[in-house]
């Protein structure tokens, strides 16, 4: 590319060849990690749902923008210009990869936590808040300066919409806002969204989508799903550059004040005559994002929409579906591994599933398929502790010492979550390793070092 040149994004080509059992590349494939067995092997991803691998086409699609990069909005210089279109470009592809309506904004922001930090700013005085229990602490957290209600945990889709229809209208008048997940980032379940936007919509509330976990498994449409705003994050979307997305009516982001006050958000800053200052806030996006902004993340975002929408999310889904069919049966092969649901063995679900193992601290069994199996998952509460509580049935915290003869029980539990770069040999080491630790035990001794599992040195 010469300099003078007008920057473009990549086509659908990659610089490297696709994998027949991955739908894209992903970074880091060939990546070796020790054993503490002795040796290496290729390091298993399985922890999409925290973090997905950055897409090849992501950090190419960056790799060739990175000389060109400059000072967004405020620069006269080429490079700034040019960072600013493809900033305001990567706003318009972000639209269309969320199915925006006319008159809808779309925020860059730093993740979904941020991003439901925002709305939460902006909501109108007065607004009632209604989230279930269930939810990721990103999203059942940032209400608690309004009233909230919070509702119980149903055990099927049409319960959802039960439960908030009657919530909903035996709520006083004002303005309301319900904020549910898209797919669970405990079970992989999704959830009824258009049904509970829709039981939003007759009783005057709004909905919000936390969708961290179904963007990058499924198609999110605003439109189709008929919510009011939605939320992710560029690092589970495959693009690991620090920015995240609030989308959606503009409206109360419009009156509300800025997330943030600084330089961007004001469009005109003065002295007035009795010496204070006085300012006229943008209506734009630009009114929430104060402050440089991060134009490799926003385009890394729009990288990513592109590359998903070009492989199909029916050709995503389907893939994860044979993934998903087969880490599954080599579970339910295993009585002693429990996996969890709140809707059952039917639900509709991504590639997230978490599980417990009769015996085992699951700290203990994610550090041994680490250390001995160069599988990555996690393991804990996975900032879900309402639900985690209610899936495994206990109230309280259980200590848990890892590593103890057999292990002991603890409030914890396994996750295993892959994507659209997950060849079938991780999902099939994963299922024998889980089967021979459960079978035959770790093969290592394991302590606990500042609350984390770590095996004990040789
Ligand atoms: C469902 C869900 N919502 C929100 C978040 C928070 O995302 P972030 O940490 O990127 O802000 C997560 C992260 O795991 C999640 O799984």
């Amino acid at each position: 590319m010469s300099p003078t040149a007008t920057f473009a994004p990549s086509c659908s080509s990659v610089s490297v060849d696709s994998r027949t059992d991955e739908v894209l590349p992903v970074l880091g494939r060939d990546v070796q990690v020790p054993l503490v067995t002795g040796g290496e092997a290729p390091y298993a991803a399985l922890d999409y749902a925290a973090s997905a691998p950055a897409l090849q086409r992501v950090w190419d699609d960056v790799a060739a923008y990175a000389p060109y990069y400059g000072s967004v909005h405020r620069g006269a210089g080429h490079l700034s210009q040019l960072s600013t279109e493809l900033f305001e470009n990567s706003r318009r592809t972000v639209a269309e990869f969320l199915g925006c309506r006319e008159g809808d904004q779309v925020v860059f922001t730093r993740a979904t936590t941020d991003s439901l930090n925002l709305l939460a700013a902006a909501l109108p005085e007065g607004t009632r808040v209604f989230v279930f229990e269930t939810e990721h602490h990103a999203s059942l957290l940032p209400w608690r300066a309004h009233d909230v209600t919070y509702l119980d945990a149903p055990r099927s889709p049409e319960a959802a919409v039960a439960t908030l229809e009657s919530a909903l209208h035996a709520a006083p008048a004002g303005p309301k806002l319900v904020c549910v997940t898209g797919a669970s980032n405990v079970t992989g379940e999704v959830w009824p969204v258009r049904a509970l936007a829709r039981a939003a919509h007759r009783h005057g509330a709004r909905l919000v989508l936390d969708a961290a976990q179904l963007a990058p498994h499924r198609r999110v449409s605003l439109t189709e799903l008929e919510a009011d705003w939605v939320a992710f994050s560029g690092h589970k979307l495959y693009a690991p550059f620090g920015a995240g997305v609030l989308a959606g009516r503009a409206d109360w982001l419009r009156a509300a004040e800025p997330y943030l006050a600084g330089g961007g958000a004001s469009r005109r800053v003065s002295r007035t005559d009795d010496g204070t200052v006085e300012v006229e806030w943008q209506r734009s996006e630009a009114r929430h994002e104060a402050g440089s902004p991060n134009v490799i993340g926003a385009y890394a975002i729009a990288s990513a929409c592109r590359a998903l929408t070009e492989a199909g999310f029916d050709r995503l889904a389907a893939r994860e579906e044979e993934l998903l069919g087969r880490l599954r049966k080599g579970l339910a092969d295993l009585p002693e591994v429990k996996v969890l649901s709140l809707f059952g063995e039917d639900a509709d679900r991504v590639g997230v599933v978490s599980f417990v193992v009769e015996g085992w601290n699951s700290s203990h069994f994610a550090a041994a398929l680490s250390a001995e199996y160069g599988i990555g998952v996690r393991d804990g509460l996975f900032c879900a502790h309402p639900l985690l509580r209610t899936l495994l049935g206990q109230r309280g915290d259980t200590p848990g010492e890892c590593g103890a003869a057999g292990g002991t029980p603890a409030l914890n539990a396994i996750r295993v979550s892959f994507g659209a770069g997950t060849p079938d040999e991780h999902v099939d080491r994963f299922v024998t390793a889980v089967r021979e630790l459960v079978r035959d035990g770790a093969r290592w001794t394991y302590r606990t070092e500042d609350g984390r599992c770590v095996p004990d040195s040789a």
